[in-house]
């Protein structure tokens, strides 16, 4: 079978930059309720931030947003530190990074994805798991669709942040209303720990060298382009397929912070 060729909005989108992919118009992609999130209000064309820009990728490029995750691992103790449960709540589950792990180790699967678009790869891609294993539902940190304490296990791997359009205080609240007593809550890959541990969260970290892995070098050129594009030179210059994070300016995914539901 032949390959299918590009169309020239994909040709000419291949190797430009995040930040410079989408445009205005592309907005028009958002649900109201994503809308509501999203678009800070009054603001009729945003400037089209790395933020913003993640957001559409996911709705309009998830493939290219799965490219780039198959070459960040999480680190391997993270996965294995995660605790084995009967009832497991995921929130911004993407494409399935963290899932097809939480699978081995939980009975049961809440993931809960806004991104149409992501949901409907995520449910691609576990079509083969018994049915009754995993419900992948609509919904955001802040308004999980989920009972009370109805979890022993809430996670989220890459999603949460401090800012409310991804959760802020009270996505984590809605994490904690979830989690059943004794359950934990476990943000996998945090940022803004200060956040985390003010809120009772204790931070782990596991060592060891850490690469980002592309496919081959052309990938790991193309994606720098378009997500690293301070460092594109020098993954050019090093024409290897394995990324130090350093060189990329990321944070490696060695880290978790979890507390547990004292209720
Ligand atoms: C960086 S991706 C991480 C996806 C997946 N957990 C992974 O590790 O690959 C962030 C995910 O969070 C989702 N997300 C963004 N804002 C959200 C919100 N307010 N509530 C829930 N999920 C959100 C996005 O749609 C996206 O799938």
């Amino acid at each position: 079978m032949h390959p299918r060729r590009l169309t020239a909005m994909e040709t000419l989108r291949r190797t430009i930059e995040l930040t410079q992919r989408y445009s205005v118009s592309d907005l028009r992609i958002f649900s109201s309720a994503e809308r509501a999130r999203f678009l800070p209000s009054g603001t009729p064309h945003p400037p089209i931030d790395r933020s913003l820009a993640f957001e559409l990728l996911y709705r309009l490029e998830p493939e290219l947003y799965e490219r780039l995750v198959a070459a960040e691992r999480i680190h391997p103790a993270v996965l294995e530190w995660l605790p084995r449960v009967d009832r497991a709540v995921e929130v911004g589950a993407g494409t399935g990074r963290l899932t097809t792990h939480l699978l081995t180790r939980c009975a049961h699967i809440v993931a809960v994805e806004p991104a149409r678009r992501m949901r409907e790869r995520l449910r691609t891609a576990l079509s083969s798991e018994p049915s009754g294993k995993i419900d992948i539902v609509d919904g955001f940190f802040d308004a999980l669709p989920v009972p009370d304490a109805s979890a022993d296990l809430v996670v989220t791997c890459s999603a949460l942040e401090r800012d409310a359009a991804h959760g802020g205080n009270t996505g984590l609240a809605e994490m904690e209303r979830v989690s059943a007593p004794g359950g934990v809550i476990v943000v996998v890959w945090p940022n803004h720990l200060d956040w985390l541990t003010a809120h009772g969260y204790t931070h782990v970290s596991f060592p060891g060298p850490m690469w980002m892995e592309f496919r081959d070098t052309d990938e790991a050129i193309e994606m720098a382009e378009i997500f690293f594009p301070h460092a594109a030179a020098e993954v050019r210059a090093r024409g290897k397929a394995r990324i130090p994070y350093d060189v990329l300016g990321v944070n490696p995914p060695r880290d978790l912070a979890f507390k547990v539901n004292r209720r």
